[in-house]
């Protein structure tokens, strides 16, 4: 399998071969700080050798799991926030085709998924019940601490429409609960009702969680296989262990990004030209954002989705205030035959494309953004991934989780932790009179 390229060209006139040296220690450091849990938040290391040591038990229970609910389900609910639904819409919305939930034909077996508990909207929700009677229905409850509100109250919704649809039994059967092994809330429930459930394991934060069941059992229902995002976790896990940063191409990212920050450059647009990436953007803004954003620091992670956002942000990138740098997602195979015919009256103009696939105007695009980007003052990275699929999307995932952990030890934080995240909960708990 090709490896995933880093591409730091458009990084030279910002970033000079002595400032990257000068930075040599400091990830070698972070690197055995991290392989050797002696950094800070190192009761949250789990993942860092969970490719090496997968749990494969667990997952053929999660495939069996996953095999029940498509055998007897039209429509899954997945209901999470933040780590515990971000990583499972990645997979999703990259790894299954586009129109999944709108076409019987394009999804085959595999039911519809929806998402819920991710906001407070009621209306959603409201409007998202009569949808569910269209079909027959199973929910993957998932919370980590199992007392987050926004799960917990979109649950308690669900949970009550299941008993009245299906009777309390056979809502139970239908019920999946992936939560802490043994506290909060959601753990006491699930086994007092008996609902089938998944751990979290407790060395693993939430958004570090995409390869343990909270990921994986959504995207298996989905009809992805997780068995070969296992093995692009691992073919991560073994290329991205060479401590020397010019070695290894994960280091040299968090370097970079470093050193640009240092530099001035506080925002980092993840962009990508394919749609099937725009989730994990999102996946990639909660990685960073929650793990670095702390102390007064941290490197503003955004995400643009191209060519979409060169007709609204593109203005800005150009143009405006010079704080930013740009990691672009390349993705080498376009898979897609589709091409420009021609037209013999050419009134639109377009006979100059005739022959070219989208993938090659794609490219292009790609290609013409980064030199105008570069021209106006922005630095840029490019990750090329050789295609999208899931063996690409284990990989990714690792290589940024593990990037994200050297980031924030390199810049002297704790990335495992949240604290900030409590703070609009205490207040929303005092407004509605929690006790
Ligand atoms: O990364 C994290 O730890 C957070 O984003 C959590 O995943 C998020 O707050 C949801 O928490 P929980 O799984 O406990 O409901």
């Amino acid at each position: 399998m090709k490896k995933i390229e880093l591409d730091a060209g458009y990084l030279k006139s910002t970033i000079s071969k002595e400032d990257l040296a000068a930075l040599e220690d400091q990830v070698q450091k972070a690197h055995y700080d991290l392989h050797n849990e002696t950094g800070k938040g190192n009761d949250f290391v789990g993942w860092v050798n969970q490719p090496r040591d997968f749990d494969q038990e667990e997952l053929e229970k999660v495939e069996k799991t996953a095999k029940k609910i498509r055998e007897n389900t039209d429509i899954f609910v997945v209901a999470g926030i933040g780590g515990s639904y971000l990583g499972a819409k990645a997979g999703i919305e990259m790894l299954t085709p586009f129109f999944y939930n709108d076409s019987k034909e394009i999804r085959g077996k595999a039911p519809k998924v929806y998402f819920a508990g991710h906001h407070l909207s009621g209306r959603y929700l409201e409007e998202l019940l009569k949808v569910l009677d269209e079909g027959e229905v199973s929910i993957n409850i998932i919370s980590k601490s199992g007392t987050t509100t926004e799960p917990a109250v979109a649950f308690r919704v669900l949970k009550d429409y299941m008993e009245n649809r299906y009777g309390k039994k056979e809502a139970a059967k239908r019920i999946v609960a992936t939560t802490d092994r043994e506290k909060g809330a959601l753990k006491e429930l699930a086994d007092k009702e008996g609902y089938e459930t998944f751990i979290v394991p407790d060395d693993i934060g939430g958004r570090y969680s995409v390869l343990s069941p909270v990921g994986m059992l959504p995207m298996a229902v989905a009809g992805i296989n997780v068995e070969e995002i296992v093995k692009g976790a691992k073919d991560a896990y073994s290329q991205l262990l060479e401590p020397e940063l010019k070695k290894n191409p994960c280091y040299e990212y968090s370097a970079y990004r470093n050193i640009l920050y240092r530099k001035g450059k506080k925002i980092e647009i993840l962009g990508n030209f394919d749609p099937r990436l725009t989730f994990f953007g999102e996946w990639f803004k909660q990685l960073f954002g929650e793990s670095e954003g702390k102390e007064g620091k941290g490197i503003f992670p955004a995400t643009l989705n191209f060519t979409t956002d060169l007709h609204s942000m593109g203005q800005y990138i150009q143009e405006g205030e010079r704080t930013i740098f740009e990691t672009v997602l390349k993705v080498g195979d376009e898979e897609s035959e589709i091409s420009i015919e021609k037209d013999h009256k050419n009134l639109d103009g377009l006979n100059y494309l005739v022959g070219k696939t989208f993938g090659e105007i794609n490219e292009k695009a790609l290609q013409g953004t980064l030199e105008a980007h570069h021209d106006g003052g922005i630095p840029a990275m490019i990750l090329t991934l050789p295609k999208i699929d899931a063996y690409y999307f284990g990989y990714m995932v690792y290589f940024f989780m593990k990037a994200c952990g050297i980031s924030g030890y390199l810049l002297g934080v704790n990335p495992f932790d949240q604290p900030g995240v409590e703070a609009y909960k205490k207040n929303m708990f005092r407004l509605l009179g929690k006790e």
